[in-house]
């Protein structure tokens, strides 16, 4: 994008959470135009409705997206937004569960349709969490596969633990293996070859004090509002490095997003740990080729697109 151009930026998950603070940072710049992505549209013109548990929302938005777009590119593309459940018993309107369906599946149909909108050299920034990886010792169920049809209908994955908090857990963190790999993925596609796009797969790390909790049980919901109190974020920082303050999360998304800080060559996993942006290799599963490619087709035939 020229200097002083301004730049167009598309949203998800920017209404609460770091992801809010993210955003705000985004605005306040004169050189951006954000349109985001909400479940409650507050004010005209400063979001568009979204419900990623609704594939025929995600549809309605990207069709809105492209009207207030007239034309003109996309710079950046945020897909943040994301949830965690107690278990893997909900389904989505599509039939589908619901941790998978929204925080992998919507996001995957949104980028399908927003990819001939990208601008050359426009950013794409996918949000996982450390969680997918084993390795991070997060203490939640590891994922087993990013097989789409099975965390579609995690009924039919033969290897599942059924309790329902390790149910939930897998869903949670399988779901965030799938958003490393949909991030492999679009970096072989074929249309973005000419477009010299950045991806990048970001991990907050652990942000204590955002909605994440909120389908969780109370005593987790407790838990991690204390945890995010202002007063003890240095001290539980200095607990586990894997921990930020939502401050240092939101503003790290707001800067990778802008071009602010660009990845170094060959990286797409940024990972925030201790107020520090690294650039280290996601977990084993995340780096596979082929599973890459074959997310990628099988979430297309959940979404009813071609491969
Ligand atoms: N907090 C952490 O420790 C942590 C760690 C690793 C990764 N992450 C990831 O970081 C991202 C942001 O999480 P957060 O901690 O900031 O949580 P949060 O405060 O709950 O933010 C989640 C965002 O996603 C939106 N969202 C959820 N379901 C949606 C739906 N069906 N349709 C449209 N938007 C929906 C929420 O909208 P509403 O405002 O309408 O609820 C909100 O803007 C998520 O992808 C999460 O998985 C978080």
């Amino acid at each position: 994008m020229p200097r002083g151009a301004m730049s167009t930026m598309v949203m998800t998950g920017g209404t609460s959470g770091f992801g809010a603070i993210a955003a705000g940072r985004l605005r306040r710049s004169a050189e951006n135009r954000l349109l985001l992505g909400a479940r409650r549209v507050q004010e005209p013109g400063g979001s568009l409705p979204l419900d990623l548990a609704e594939l025929e929302s995600v549809r309605a938005f990207a069709g809105a997206v492209r009207g207030e777009l007239a034309g003109a590119p996309i710079d950046a593309l945020i897909l943040n937004a994301g949830l965690v459940r107690a278990d893997a018993n909900r389904r989505t309107v599509d039939g589908y569960e619901t941790t998978f369906a929204v925080n992998h599946l919507a996001h995957y149909l949104l980028l399908r349709l927003l990819l001939p909108e990208l601008a050359t050299g426009a950013t794409v920034v996918l949000t996982t969490s450390g969680t997918h990886d084993p390795a991070t010792g997060a203490g939640l169920t590891p994922p087993r596969h990013a097989d789409a049809a099975l965390l579609a209908y995690p009924d039919r994955d033969p290897g599942l633990d059924t309790r329902p908090r390790k149910a939930g857990e897998h869903a949670y963190t399988a779901s965030k293996l799938c958003t490393v790999l949909t991030a492999r993925a679009l970096m072989e596609q074929e249309s973005l070859r000419d477009k010299a796009v950045t991806v990048i797969a970001y991990c907050p790390g652990q942000v204590f004090g955002t909605g994440l909790a909120q389908d969780l049980p109370f005593y987790m919901r407790a838990v991690w509002s204390v945890m995010g109190a202002p007063v003890l974020s240095r001290p539980v920082r200095r607990l586990n490095r894997t921990l930020n303050t939502r401050v240092d999360a939101g503003n790290t998304l707001a800067d990778l997003a802008s071009g602010v800080v660009r990845p170094p060559a060959g990286r797409i996993y940024a990972a925030l740990r201790g107020g520090q942006l690294t650039w280290s290799d996601p977990s084993e599963a995340a780096r596979g080729v082929e599973a890459a490619r074959t997310l990628w087709r099988d979430s297309a035939e959940l979404a009813g697109l071609p491969a």
